[in-house]
């Protein structure tokens, strides 16, 4: 099996335009663009790459954005003080609170802060529980994703079996209950799971957010399977790269160590996810850039839900 590749580039493009074309008409029927505001707290590097992208592509589709970036040793007072700000403010549609936060602030108190109508994450209880309840909710972005990228490749989501493995609160769980909405069997599978590869094998579609380089490899997957690589991982190894990039690919991986010091690798092995699945989403290029989109999706949803128009 040589598996057809999914990328998601093409699809997050879509999204993003269709976004565009709704704010532009928000704009014109109603006279106001969506407002996204976005918290970041101290330097780490991961999270200012992340937030660099959500305010770029906010600009770039028409929404209003907000950075706000507090030092790392920002008091919970303070970080208190600006959600609650961000809640009162009538023009405010969205709010995220890039995570992790430094040690000193307790991040569910946090997250349980931001208004649930304006929680584009997704992460609130209140949101958690209409989307298990299988209630209009706002969505987590990366699970919204994925089933984004399965239905545009018009892969078949009801009486299939799924397999998560990974049960965060960002991904695995809520993955779970989108597929589960989508009619699909579900098995989430996590570090206690027995005899992983028999469970996973089982998966028509199979879900990788564990947060290990190329952890799922080919005997984890059945012949066939869609392959959904959540994973983002650094790889600075390069007998690790060795061993997950095939001959068309390891040159420009190795190029990458070198000069940046590491690749960016999956939670799937990708040579033999070509050999043994149907379909697979690459890293980079594949998920990742879904999430943004679906963030700028939320933040329009959001928007409409609040000043009640359509
Ligand atoms: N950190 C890593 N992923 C995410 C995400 O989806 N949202 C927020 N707020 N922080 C993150």
């Amino acid at each position: 099996m040589n598996a057809r590749i999914l990328s998601g580039k093409d699809i997050a493009e879509s999204i993003k335009s269709e976004v565009a074309a709704d704010i532009a008409r928000l704009k014109t029927e109603y006279g106001f663009a969506p407002c996204l505001a976005v918290v970041r707290v101290g330097d780490d590097p991961a999270s200012a790459v992340y937030v660099g992208n959500k305010v770029r592509t906010s600009e770039e589709i028409g929404l209003v954005s907000e950075h706000h970036h507090l030092p790392e040793n920002v008091s919970r007072a303070e970080l208190v003080g600006l959600v609650r700000s961000l809640n009162w403010r009538e023009e405010v549609d969205g709010i995220l609170v890039q995570l992790p936060l430094p040690d000193q602030i307790n991040e569910r108190e946090i997250i349980e802060m931001i208004d649930p109508d304006k929680d584009v994450d997704g992460f609130h209880p209140v949101n958690v529980g209409r989307l298990s309840q299988g209630e209009k909710s706002l969505v987590p972005c990366t699970p919204a994703g994925v089933i984004e990228i399965l239905k545009r490749s018009e892969i078949e989501i009801g009486g299939k079996n799924a397999v998560i493995v990974g049960r965060s609160n960002i991904v695995g769980k809520p993955m779970a209950m989108l597929l589960l909405q989508e009619n699909a069997t579900v098995t989430i599978c996590h570090s206690r799971t027995r005899d992983l590869p028999e469970m996973t094998r089982r998966a028509d579609i199979l879900v990788a957010a564990i947060g290990r380089p190329g952890f799922i490899r080919g005997e984890h997957i059945g012949e066939g399977a869609t392959v959904i690589d959540v994973g983002i991982n650094n790889v600075s190894d390069v007998d690790l790269a060795r061993d997950l990039f095939g001959d068309d690919e390891i040159e420009k991986r190795l190029a990458a160590i070198e000069k940046r010091g590491f690749t960016l690798v999956g939670d799937v092995n990708p040579r033999e996810a070509k050999e043994k699945a149907g379909n697979f989403t690459p890293v980079p290029g594949g998920v990742g850039l879904l999430t943004v989109a679906m963030l700028m999706k939320n933040t329009v949803e959001a928007a409409k839900t609040r000043r009640g128009v359509e």
